[in-house]
């Protein structure tokens, strides 16, 4: 199980869970009581935008799609995101939504 952490711009905790590979990480973090902004959901205008501050290594960005706009390279859309099937159980994620 990859910890997935989800934290607001303050740097904040918002929620965490056990991330899969199979659900975008914004679809995840909402089931979990987190409501991420989600406008376009194609990866289109960066509502979803976060900064991954650790474990990048562990994200599949690209696993819904492929981001229509400029990101840094700690930045991702979390709703193409999601975490790499081969991250390993004691992998831990930390996501900073930008607009929450
Ligand atoms: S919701 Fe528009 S880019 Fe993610």
């Amino acid at each position: 199980m990859v910890k997935v952490i989800i934290k607001d711009n303050s740097g904040d905790e918002l929620t965490n869970f056990a991330g899969n590979c199979d659900d975008p990480i914004s679809t995840q973090a909402q089931e979990n009581g987190t409501e991420v902004p989600v406008a376009c959901g194609v990866g289109v205008c960066g509502s979803c935008k976060g900064k991954c501050t650790k474990g990048r290594e562990f994200i599949n960005e690209t696993a819904f799609g492929n981001p229509q706009v400029d990101l840094a390279d700690d930045e991702v859309l979390t709703c193409l995101c999601a975490i790499k099937k081969d991250a390993p159980a004691e992998a831990e994620v930390e996501i900073e939504l930008e607009s929450l």
